[in-house]
């Protein structure tokens, strides 16, 4: 086949497969049947599925260390992938209990790793002294190096981690968590891309969203309606 051939052939691929081939996802409500709703902090199954559709193939095997309410490990079974899944503080039977800087795994074990980064300053996940929720802004910055590091230990190469990562605005001020975890990404892995996903309809003000609006225009601040999906490589 001719290499223009072989590019049609593979965007047909994955037009047949519904993957996203533009860098901003708005997929609108949750698809049930992953992780838990109620989780707080939870994040969509699409994204996940969009990541590993594109970046995994069917038995490898994919790595959420921050695992949450299980939303990988479901999406990753339901696509024939298999999943290690781990937390500090685990709330299933089949995610095992880890720090992300300290993993039971050797070299170069998994194909492709998944992440979404706690909130920081959002919510208390738990009372381990390294849960990345619990620390100062400084110390969750150093333990994501740490984080990096390990993660980057137990990719294969060529491997892809996608990091899912949102911003946070504290007294009057964004904290810029996308940038600051891209500088630390890219000193452990290769930049790829990066693609931002809608976190809610810019409509949907209610009450509550009218105040924080109105703090947020009071500090000519935008207000934050997107995660950002970091896409690194291990080289
Ligand atoms: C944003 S939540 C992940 C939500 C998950 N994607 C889902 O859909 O349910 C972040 C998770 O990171 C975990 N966590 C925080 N610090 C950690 C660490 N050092 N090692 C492993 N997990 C950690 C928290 O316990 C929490 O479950």
């Amino acid at each position: 086949m001719k290499n223009k051939e072989k590019k049609f052939k593979k965007l047909k691929d994955l037009e047949e497969k519904g993957i996203e081939l533009s860098s901003v996802w708005n997929f609108g409500n949750r698809e049930k049947g992953y992780g838990s709703h109620i989780f707080h902090g939870n994040c969509i199954p699409q994204v996940v599925k969009q990541c590993i559709l594109k970046y995994s193939e069917e038995g490898d095997i994919i790595l959420d260390s921050m695992s949450g309410s299980g939303t990988t490990l479901d999406v990753a079974k339901s696509l024939n992938r298999k999943c290690l899944a781990f937390d500090i503080n685990p709330h299933r039977d089949d995610i095992r209990k880890a720090d992300s800087a300290e993993l039971p795994l050797v070299n170069n074990r998994v194909s492709m790793i998944f992440v979404h980064l706690p909130y920081w300053n959002m919510v208390k996940y738990s009372n381990e002294k390294e849960d990345l929720s619990r620390k100062t802004l400084e110390k969750f910055y150093i333990k994501l190096h740490s984080v990096f590091l390990e993660l980057r230990r137990v990719l294969k190469k060529e491997g892809r981690i996608c990091v899912l990562v949102g911003d946070k605005i504290l007294n009057g001020k964004n904290i810029p968590l996308c940038f600051e975890t891209y500088n630390i990404l890219s000193k452990y892995f290769e930049y790829k891309d990066y693609a931002i996903k809608i976190t809610k309809h810019a409509n949907s003000i209610h009450n509550k969203g009218k105040v924080v609006q109105a703090e947020l225009t009071w500090n000519n601040l935008l207000r934050p309606t997107h995660d950002m999906l970091l896409i690194f490589q291990k080289i």
